[in-house]
């Protein structure tokens, strides 16, 4: 493992308390970094947090980031434990079932959506003031690559993750006349109960796209997540990072 210097850094992890988000927040600690993780799931989030062992450097925070108002406070409660925000992780999202479009839930639609996209938003719209206050800040995006290329029975989700795509574009170019760098990663299908959650015939759609043939691990994600997350990466912004083993080469 190569050392990446996080040193002094305070991180936000939404989704931290399981799967890519808690190898995020596993390697910002492991380079030095403090985290907070924010997670909807609150008897995971104290079991994670516990299991980590890692004192001062932890914080947590039971968050619906489809809530405006519960990230703001997560935001408030962060600064009051830890003074500043360096690094956003935005990680957290659901799935949704799998379905063709024209009998895709709509009220499913609109969660999947209002939580992975309108969520992402909410986020940002926290965070970024205390990073132009202090004129640095890394966010990452946790995309995918159905936002890249459109998934079948999937259309909730890569809609939402291609929403999370243009985001990233937007609000790097709003932020680039500062030390504020907004980047986003594509992964491709991961061992998680999120990627493990959809029809067994999906999973082997998604996976037989891959020309790796074989998923991604949680450490890979993590190894560029904290690369971006940085204070190395200070020129690239606005820009989509792939982890899909060679499915999307653009
Ligand atoms: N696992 C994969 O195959 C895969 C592939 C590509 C992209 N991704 C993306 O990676 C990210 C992490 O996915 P994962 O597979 O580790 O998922 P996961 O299910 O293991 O973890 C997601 C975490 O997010 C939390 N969460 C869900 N909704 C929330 C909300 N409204 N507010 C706060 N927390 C909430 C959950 O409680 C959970 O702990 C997601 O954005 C996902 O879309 C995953």
């Amino acid at each position: 493992m190569n050392q990446l210097d996080l040193n002094g850094r305070v991180a936000i992890v939404t989704g931290g308390a399981q799967g890519i988000g808690l190898a995020i927040a596993e390697r910002i600690l492991a380079s030095g970094g403090k985290v907070s993780l924010w997670d909807r799931d609150a008897p995971l989030l104290a079991k994670t947090i516990a299991d980590l062992a890692a004192g001062d450097a932890v914080d947590g925070a039971e968050v619906d980031i489809a809530d405006l108002a519960s990230v703001e406070a997560a935001t408030k409660a962060t600064l009051d434990c830890f003074g500043r925000i360096d690094i956003l992780i935005n990680n957290a999202a659901t799935v949704g079932p799998n379905a063709p479009t024209w009998e895709y839930p709509a009220d499913a639609f609109a969660d999947v959506v209002r939580i992975g996209l309108n969520g992402t938003f909410h986020c940002c719209r926290a965070v970024v003031p205390h990073m132009v206050d202090q004129n640095y800040g890394r966010i990452v995006n946790v995309s995918s690559v159905a936002g890249k290329e459109g998934n079948p029975n999937a259309v909730a989700y890569s809609s939402m993750k291609a929403g999370v795509i243009a985001l990233t574009k937007s609000l790097g170019k709003e932020l680039a006349s500062h030390d504020i760098s907004v980047n986003c990663v594509t992964p491709a299908v991961a061992k998680t109960a999120m990627g493990m959650s959809q029809k067994p015939e999906h999973i082997a759609y998604i996976l037989s796209k891959v020309p790796r043939g074989r998923m991604l691990e949680l450490d890979e994600a993590a190894a560029m997540v904290c690369w971006l997350a940085s204070e190395e990466n200070s020129f690239t912004t606005a820009a989509v990072f792939d982890l899909s083993g060679g499915r999307a080469t653009y």
